[in-house]
């Protein structure tokens, strides 16, 4: 039984589930595999999916020690309030957590949610010197969750990791679905460091994977040609986002890339 309509605990950017309508019925028509997302981002796809196993993946360690917490039943203890010296303050606790090597942790992930909530934008950002430094947010009213209980049974079916693609290990039959961050035309490294490389391995190590695959991604011509060259067959969306810059509010073309 599926546990009913649950959001995505955390804000976090990129979140696809407006995809979710274009991805359901493939997915039921495999749906006895393992369920992968290698870029599982703010979880907004699998949350509706509702896979029964699945292996749930982000290069953000962080992230992860969050849902792995969330699966061992995590509680907020620290305070939570949209206050701006509160903040800071928990932003240097978190910092300091992570250089002296132990953010992975409960404290830490307290933390991370606290700091994800109130930050602005939930934006996820580190220096070069690896320290947290998101800037106090500007929201008029918060809702923090005090505890998780209604994510952890679910999340206990589920395995999390924090690998690059590269290193992650897939079985033949699993069904992937990869939301990389998007490709940005006409730059080699995007924001978020992930570069143009890094979009050609990804669909070369996914175009390699002999099982069920799926690819969204923002359908530049670059990323039309790799995805054709390593044989997937591509279909075009409109996302619900617009291309701001050219001010005529056209919607931004997605490309969803199948493969087996
Ligand atoms: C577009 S977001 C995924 C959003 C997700 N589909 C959702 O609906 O919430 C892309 C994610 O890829 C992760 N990422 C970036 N580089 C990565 C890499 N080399 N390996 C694995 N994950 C990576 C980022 O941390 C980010 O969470």
């Amino acid at each position: 039984m599926s546990t009913p309509f649950l959001k995505p605990p955390l804000k976090w950017a990129g979140g696809k589930r407006w995809l979710v309508s274009h991805l359901k019925s493939i997915w039921e028509s495999n749906g006895t595999c393992r369920y992968v997302e290698p870029f599982c981002g703010g979880l907004s796809v699998v949350l509706a999916l509702q896979p029964k196993h699945a292996l749930l993946n982000d290069v953000n360690s962080h992230l992860i020690n969050f849902y792995r917490q969330v699966q061992n039943g995590l509680r907020m203890r620290v305070q939570m309030r949209n206050d701006e010296a509160l903040f800071y303050r928990h932003r240097q606790r978190f910092n300091r957590l992570i250089r002296k090597g132990k953010a992975h942790s409960e404290e830490g992930a307290q933390l991370f949610y606290y700091l994800n909530r109130t930050c602005f934008n939930g934006l996820c950002r580190f220096n070069k010197s690896g320290d947290f430094n998101v800037p106090f947010g500007t929201y008029s009213a918060i809702n923090y969750a005090k505890d998780f209980s209604n994510y952890a049974s679910l999340f206990r079916q589920w395995e999390f990791s924090s690998k690059d693609i590269e290193t992650l290990e897939l079985e033949d039959d699993d069904f992937v679905y990869a939301d990389p961050p998007y490709d940005v035309e006409f730059t080699t490294y995007s924001a978020g460091g992930f570069s143009w490389d890094d979009q050609v391995r990804t669909a070369k190590r996914l175009a390699a994977h002999p099982g069920p695959v799926m690819i969204s991604n923002q359908a530049t011509e670059r990323i039309i040609e790799l995805y054709e060259d390593f044989g997937f067959e591509l279909s075009y969306l409109d996302a619900p986002r617009r291309i701001s810059c050219t001010g005529d509010r056209t919607a931004a073309r997605e490309v969803l890339a199948i493969k087996n």
